[in-house]
């Protein structure tokens, strides 16, 4: 540890964090708060496309086989010769996530943390999507709201102050990214579907099929995607009983529109609701081509859609939340377990 020490100087702090909540293995050693030393990343991907989701088994498997050659990679790349010396934290994924890849995560980073005589810090994940913002953007300021749309989550929380954040409404069944995978599925389309149906609906018309939007006329805050996902269903059905070769172009494009639509409403009434007008994106759907175009040039509020590389999971966006926790007095000790259910407003 060096001079920065326990509470230390925040400039010269390094941050390295570890990432494996579910699919991707991911090392990221961060100067500060934004200095990126080093990102590396193993995507699992192809492993689970055979099977048109994540195998839990899998993952975990995947993650002990990549941990350790990350973590030699990501000290290589930042240029750390003794991190004993030179790392003041290691950071990790606790929760919420598949058990047993966080336990790799975790298990992993108190063996580093144990060997090096280093602080250890667990993070929750959707506070690092939170984060992905911060260190994208060091314009944003507080308060704004963040939609976090994933695979596995799709929520709005109004983050007030960082660290300080209010759960106004999540999904009541599916989330928006397992929407698009479930829908790429029945229309016999590759894993993940978020990313073919994106490009699949660019040519297609978004008003071939009326789709509902999911709990378009309720006044709360809240999501609901499996209606939707059956309304996709029934109309396949329809389309191949008749024998009439599916349109996917169109059919992509509506279920889109409808996804698009029951986000940008729910966004509109948290906004409303909190009188909030700066709004950040993130999780694996912000990637979304049409979700995108329509945040950017939506009038008369302060958009922050990130780049790429921070929509998807990724350990800068850890070490980022990381960095802020630890500097805001947060602690963990080697007792850390994986908490798979960890909500945003359990305490972070
Ligand atoms: O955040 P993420 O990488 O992993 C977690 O779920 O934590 O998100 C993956 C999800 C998948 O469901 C994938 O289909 C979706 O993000 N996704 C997209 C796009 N790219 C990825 N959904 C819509 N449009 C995209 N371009
Ligand atoms: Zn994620």
């Amino acid at each position: 540890m060096d001079a920065a020490g326990a509470d230390g100087d925040p400039v010269s702090f390094v941050t390295l964090a570890i990432e494996s909540s579910c699919d991707d293995t991911a090392v990221a050693i961060l100067e500060g708060q934004r200095v990126i030393r080093a990102s590396v990343l193993s995507s699992q991907v192809e492993c689970h496309a055979d099977f048109g989701g994540v195998v839990p088994e899998y993952a975990s498997r995947m993650h002990l086989e990549a941990f350790l050659p990350l973590i030699h990679r990501a000290l290589k790349d930042g240029g750390i010769v003794d991190p004993s010396k030179e790392i003041d934290l290691v950071a990790v994924t606790a929760g919420p996530g598949l058990m047993g890849s966080l336990l790799v995560g975790c298990m992993g980073a108190k063996g580093l943390a144990q060997a090096w005589k280093t602080p250890l810090l667990g993070v929750n994940h959707l506070e690092g999507h939170i984060f992905a913002n911060v260190v994208n953007h060091p314009d944003l300021e507080t308060p704004f709201l963040s939609l976090l749309v994933s695979g596995g989550h799709t929520e709005i929380v109004l983050v007030e102050d960082l660290g300080r954040y209010e759960l106004l409404g999540e999904t009541r069944d599916d989330a928006a990214g397992e929407a698009y995978d479930k829908v790429a599925q029945l229309l016999g389309l590759s894993y993940p579907g978020g990313p073919v149906i994106d490009q699949l609906a660019r040519s297609g018309n978004p008003k071939a099929f009326e789709f509902p939007v999911p709990l378009g006329r309720s006044d709360s805050v809240e999501f609901s995607f499996s209606g939707l996902k059956t309304a996709v269903l029934w109309q396949v059905d329809r389309l191949r009983s008749q024998g009439v070769s599916l349109p996917l172009e169109d059919i992509c494009a509506s279920f889109q529109l409808a996804v698009v639509r029951s986000l940008m409403g729910k966004l509109e009434l948290a906004s409303k609701l909190t009188g909030v007008r700066s709004v950040t994106l993130s999780g694996g759907v912000a990637a979304n081509s049409a979700l995108r175009e329509v945040l950017q040039t939506k009038k008369g509020w302060k958009t922050f859609v990130p780049d790429l590389f921070y929509c998807t999971d990724n350990a800068v966006m850890i070490a980022a939340a990381a960095y802020h926790g630890w500097h805001r007095g947060r602690r963990s000790g080697l007792e850390l377990a994986p908490a798979p259910s960890w909500s945003i407003i359990d305490g972070v």
